[in-house]
């Protein structure tokens, strides 16, 4: 298995299949100028799928998940989704997207094996989304996730983003809007991740501030400590049920000690946390003819040198090389 020296067991793999995206998230790409990983260093399907049996077989991945970039920019998506749901054991699937094509994929992404999504949206106004995102897509995300929860991915998850100015004043209008639709919300305090190192602390939108406005229109109980587990999102029973709200304080409330995950790039490298400032190079030795053991090895050598934090408290705190769009959400 995967253990750290801390005595954390990661069972939950990330794996980001591209580092492109539709959209430009303020919070995570420049406009323009981002230089894309080239393609020969990507992995290959059958790579990709390799690395995955390697961590379900022999190093106790229960839960893979895929992401980007935006993951449904992969071509060979569904047929990755359909031989992962072939090994053995089979691994828990989900994917993290923006909703845009999913209207298009979510009934063969069910099919070939994929059992649940997680859908990024920061907002219910078309105007603030091409704010925020520097595109006129916000339908496309609507209809995709209507199309998830149709094809039965669910609980559908939802993503948000709150950012001051823009749509910090969304929050109880979008838990209204979850709720009817029964979607998950999830808010995900904002992290220093983006391509142009714009990210402020002072003026984020913090989990203190995200419950003092749901709290205004709501009324919040916080879920048993069990029920947690080794979830990132803190959650909140909303109206006393049976609806749930959850917040990622990954800034304010860091949840390192009961981290269960571990990362794998586009291009090959392992991650043992978003905000790890090294890698392990799996992507050479995949192409040097390494067999299966030597991999496993490898990954477990990362995985025991995995930090005890994100260090963000650190006054010393460097932001990672890598953008979020190419560790995977
Ligand atoms: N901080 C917090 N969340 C982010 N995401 C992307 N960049 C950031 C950031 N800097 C979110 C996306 C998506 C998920 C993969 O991560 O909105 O929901
Ligand atoms: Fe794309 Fe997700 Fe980054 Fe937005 S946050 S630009 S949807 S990768």
């Amino acid at each position: 298995m995967l253990i750290d020296t801390y005595g954390r067991v990661a069972t939950d793999l990330r794996v980001s299949l591209t580092d492109r995206c539709n959209l430009r998230c303020t919070y995570c790409m420049p406009e323009e100028g981002l230089q894309w990983l080239a393609k020969p260093d990507l992995l290959t399907d059958d790579e990709i799928v390799r690395l995955i049996g390697i961590a379900v077989r022999d190093l106790g991945i229960e839960e893979v998940r895929f992401t980007g970039g935006e993951p449904l920019l992969r071509p060979g998506l569904p047929g990755i989704v359909e031989r992962v749901a072939a090994l053995t054991p089979r691994p828990q699937m989900s994917l993290t997207t923006n909703g845009i094509g999913l209207q298009r994929t979510a009934a063969a992404l069910r099919d070939a094996g994929l059992d649940r999504v997680n859908v990024s949206l920061d907002t219910l106004r078309p105007e603030v989304f091409q704010a925020m995102t520097r595109r006129k897509r916000h339908d496309d995300v609507l209809h995709g996730l209507e199309a998830a929860r149709a094809a039965g991915l669910t609980p559908v998850k939802v993503n948000t983003v709150l950012m001051p100015g823009l749509n910090d004043d969304e929050a109880p209008d979008l838990l209204a809007w979850a709720i009817a639709h029964d979607y998950e919300l999830r808010f995900i305090e904002q992290m220093p991740l983006d391509a142009q190192h714009g990210w402020k602390r002072d003026g984020m939108i913090t989990a203190g501030d995200i419950l003092t406005s749901l709290r205004t229109r709501f009324t919040l109980t916080p879920e048993s400590r069990d029920a947690r587990g080794s979830a990132p999102a803190e959650r909140w029973i909303v109206d006393g049920g049976p609806h749930r709200v959850g917040v990622i304080a990954s800034v304010t409330r860091p949840f390192c000690r009961a981290c269960d995950r571990t990362r794998l790039t586009a291009d090959g490298q392992v991650r043992t946390c978003l905000f790890a400032t090294e890698e392990t190079d799996l992507r050479t030795a995949l192409r040097s003819g390494a067999p299966d053991e030597e991999i496993a090895r490898l990954w477990k050598v990362a995985m025991w040198g995995k930090k005890a934090g994100s260090g963000l408290d650190d006054p010393s705190f460097l932001q990672p090389e890598r953008p979020m769009s190419a560790i995977g959400g």
